[in-house]
Formats: structure tokens, C-alpha cells, sequence
């Protein structure tokens, strides 16, 4: 019996070395952000990096990256847009505008795999995936038919967050993704006006929950306004000198972690009977 019996199987996508997913299990806890300065963060460190944004209900990609176009297709492929040395798809850049998309379980797979496989993605170290919220459909459908090389689970220090990232990484098991590690986000608050540190969700349920389910901890990000101003006017954190920081940190321990993944794995072709 095969891990993937009754799927497709997991092709490699030419070109891309390694596919990394962010994930969690609640909605709201920074998934995108980290994403987003991750992608960039690569690409600043001199790696070839490019984003997917399979949150095809809520692209909040292009407005955290500052770019909104149509992209080009050349012949049957879809030419990726580019921005900050990272190459990007979003189902906000094909259907701009407020409208929700009313999508079902099939029409969003197909998207996802028009996304992996659809789009010139040319060479590539590495390929962020950022997740919808939650462990739907989507999240679902992507990790059982793409070779993920391994996933990142983002949550706050708080018990409701840690709760759910949880149920994420117990998922990502079942559908055997390895686990890069988790990433406190939010973790704590520089008081602008003191500078004493404040423990808005709590403090430190990140890395006890990685020692606990026996993961990695890649970074603890600090609740910073700035973060949320970068994301609003397209410009990442992590581009920033001082404060962008903690999110390179974040790019380097994610590329180790990966290439320690990547050597355990092997090669990403999974063989059916
Ligand atoms: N460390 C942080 N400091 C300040 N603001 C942050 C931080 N991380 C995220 N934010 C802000 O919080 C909001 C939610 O973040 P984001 O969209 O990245 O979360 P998400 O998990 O992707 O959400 P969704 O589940 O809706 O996809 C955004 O406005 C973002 O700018
Ligand atoms: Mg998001």
C-alpha cells in the first residue's frame, strides 16, 4: 500500500527544487504575512524564490506584495508576475475586485493544480505555498497531489491558536508532509512608549508546543504595527533594516530545515504501483 493509494501521483514540478507550504490551523494568526516575508526573505538571500497564494477565496497576496496585474500567458502557460526578486500567482491577479468567488470542490482543485503546474514557474530554490485558513479543501487537495517538501504552521501564543495549529500539524502527518517547524507570530509587543515588553497572546506556547509534538521552532515574530503597515502598503517587513530582522532569521532557518527535509526525502517523484 502506497501513503497516496487512490491519488494521482505526486509529480515533481520541473524546474522547482522545493515546495514549502504555510499553514495553521485558525485564520487570522499571520500566515500570509510570514509567506510573503519568507518569499522575500529568500530572494534577498540570494535564492531563487518565488509565491503561490492558494487562498484562491481571499488573495490577500497581491496587496501584501504591492502588485496587481494580469499576468501574460505564453502559449498554454501562465507567466508568473514578479516583485522584490520573488515570482508570484494569485487568484487576485485573474479576478480583481471585491467579489467573492463562489467556487466548489472541483473548480477549486483544478485551480490549484493550474497554479502548480499551469504557470511558469522557471527555475526555483524554493516555492512558498500559502495556505487558506483551516484544514480544507483546499489545503487538502494540494498536499495529497503536489510534492510538498515540507510544511511550516504558523500560530500566536495563545492556547486558541495552539489548539488549532495542533489539528494542523496532525494533518500534515496524515497526509505525511514532513513538519519544517513552527513560527510564533505576535509573539510579543515592544510597548512604544516604555519599551517593556507585553505578552499580548501570551508568551512561549509556540516553542513548548514544538517540544511537545517533537517539531522544530523556527522564529518567534514580535507584534510590531509596522509589520501590519508593510503588509497594507505592499511592502514586506522583512525588507527593512532592524526591524525586517526576525523574518530573515525566519528565511535561513526555513532554507536548513528544508535542505535537511530535502536530504531525508530524496527524490520527490512518488512511484505508484
Ligand atoms: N507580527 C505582526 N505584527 C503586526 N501585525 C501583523 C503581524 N502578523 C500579521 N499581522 C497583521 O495581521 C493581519 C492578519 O495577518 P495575515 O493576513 O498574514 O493572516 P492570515 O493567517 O494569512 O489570515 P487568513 O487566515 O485570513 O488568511 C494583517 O493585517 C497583518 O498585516
Ligand atoms: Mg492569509
Amino acid at each position: 500500500m502506497t501513503p497516496n493509494q487512490g491519488m494521482p501521483p505526486k509529480l515533481p514540478i520541473p524546474g522547482v527544487k522545493n515546495l514549502i507550504a504555510v499553514g495553521s490551523g485558525k485564520g487570522g494568526v499571520g500566515k500570509t504575512t510570514v509567506a510573503v516575508n519568507l518569499a522575500v526573505g529568500l530572494a534577498a538571500l540570494g535564492h531563487k524564490s518565488g509565491l503561490m497564494d492558494a487562498d484562491v477565496y481571499g488573495p490577500n497576496v497581491p496587496l501584501m506584495m504591492g502588485i496587481n496585474r494580469t499576468p501574460m500567458a505564453h502559449g498554454e502557460r501562465i507567466q508568473p508576475l514578479e516583485q522584490f526578486g520573488v515570482r508570484l500567482m494569485s487568484m487576485g491577479f485573474l479576478s480583481p475586485g471585491d467579489k467573492p468567488l463562489v467556487w466548489r470542490g472541483p473548480m477549486l482543485h483544478s485551480v490549484v493544480q493550474q497554479f502548480l503546474r499551469g504557470v511558469d514557474w522557471g527555475e526555483l530554490d524554493y516555492l512558498i505555498i500559502d495556505l487558506p485558513p483551516g484544514t480544507g479543501d483546499v489545503a487538502l487537495s494540494l498536499i495529497q497531489t503536489a510534492p510538498v517538501t515540507g510544511a511550516i504552521v504558523v500560530t500566536t501564543p495563545s492556547d486558541v491558536s495552539l489548539e488549532d495549529a495542533r489539528k494542523a500539524i496532525h494533518m500534515f502527518n496524515q497526509v505525511k508532509v514532513p513538519i519544517l517547524g513552527i513560527v510564533e507570530n505576535m509573539s510579543w509587543l515592544s510597548c512604544p512608549h516604555c519599551h517593556e515588553r507585553i505578552d499580548v497572546f501570551s508568551y512561549g506556547g509556540g516553542r513548548r508546543t514544538a517540544e511537545e509534538m517533537g517539531v522544530h521552532f523556527l522564529a518567534e515574530l514580535p507584534l510590531d504595527p509596522e509589520v501590519r503597515v508593510g503588509g497594507d502598503t505592499g511592502k514586506p517587513i522583512v525588507l527593512r533594516k532592524g526591524q525586517g530582522e526576525p523574518f530573515l532569521d525566519l528565511a535561513r532557518n526555513a532554507a536548513a530545515r528544508t535542505a535537511e527535509e530535502g536530504a531525508r526525502e530524496g527524490p520527490t517523484i512518488e512511484i505508484s504501483d
